[in-house]
């Protein structure tokens, strides 16, 4: 039913197009965009969700800092968008179980989020705060998520720091 693959370019205009319907505005299609021309874009992260050849769903991974005595690259997940028309069928949850096993392959250290606690808990993520990990925003604790993964180790810490495309969403 649901076909999860990596993002090709001649998806490049319906992933901004189920980016603007989902999000009601162009910005996370900009931002999208601006990640993909950046040394923070990873392609093997920019997964798409397709039923019955169409896309309807799309998630990103990218780099963002976490800033300590050294910076270490760390896995930002955002945005996530799933067509209107086709959320609560499983679209999301399947697309962020997706990316996180292609994270755990990748032997990536962490992955964070801002999002709703409610949905992100169920995947394994945390308030960041349980891990000394700071978010840039002035935001409640149990917003800014954090989940562990394999490669994870305790000098993991510190402030995030989101490439500037991440400050005009
Ligand atoms: C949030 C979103 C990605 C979830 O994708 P989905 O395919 O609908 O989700 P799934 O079917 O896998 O999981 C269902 C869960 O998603 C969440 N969800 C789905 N639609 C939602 C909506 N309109 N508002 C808030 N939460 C929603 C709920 O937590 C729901 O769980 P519940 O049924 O136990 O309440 C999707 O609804 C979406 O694109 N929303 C708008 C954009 C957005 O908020 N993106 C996330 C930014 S952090």
């Amino acid at each position: 039913m649901i076909n999860i693959r990596c993002e090709t370019l001649p998806d490049y205009t319906v992933i901004a197009e189920v980016n603007t319907l989902t999000f009601g505005q162009e910005n996370e299609a900009k931002l999208v965009e601006e990640i993909r021309r950046s040394d923070r874009y990873i392609p093997e992260l920019s997964l798409v969700a397709e039923i019955e050849n169409v896309v309807v769903g799309h998630i990103l991974f990218s780099y963002i800092d976490l800033v300590d005595e050294k910076t270490l690259q760390v896995l930002g997940l955002a945005p996530l968008a799933v067509h209107p028309q086709f959320q609560r069928q499983g679209i999301g949850s399947t697309l962020i179980k997706a990316g996180l096993e292609i994270a755990e392959a990748k032997k990536e250290a962490i992955v964070i989020v801002l999002g709703h606690p409610h949905f992100y808990t169920r995947f394994g993520f945390q308030s960041s705060v349980a891990y000394e990990i700071e978010s840039p925003f002035p935001v409640p604790e149990d917003v800014f998520m954090i989940k562990t993964l394999q490669s994870y180790r305790k000098n993991y810490k510190g402030k995030v720091v989101y490439p500037s495309a991440f400050h005009r969403v």
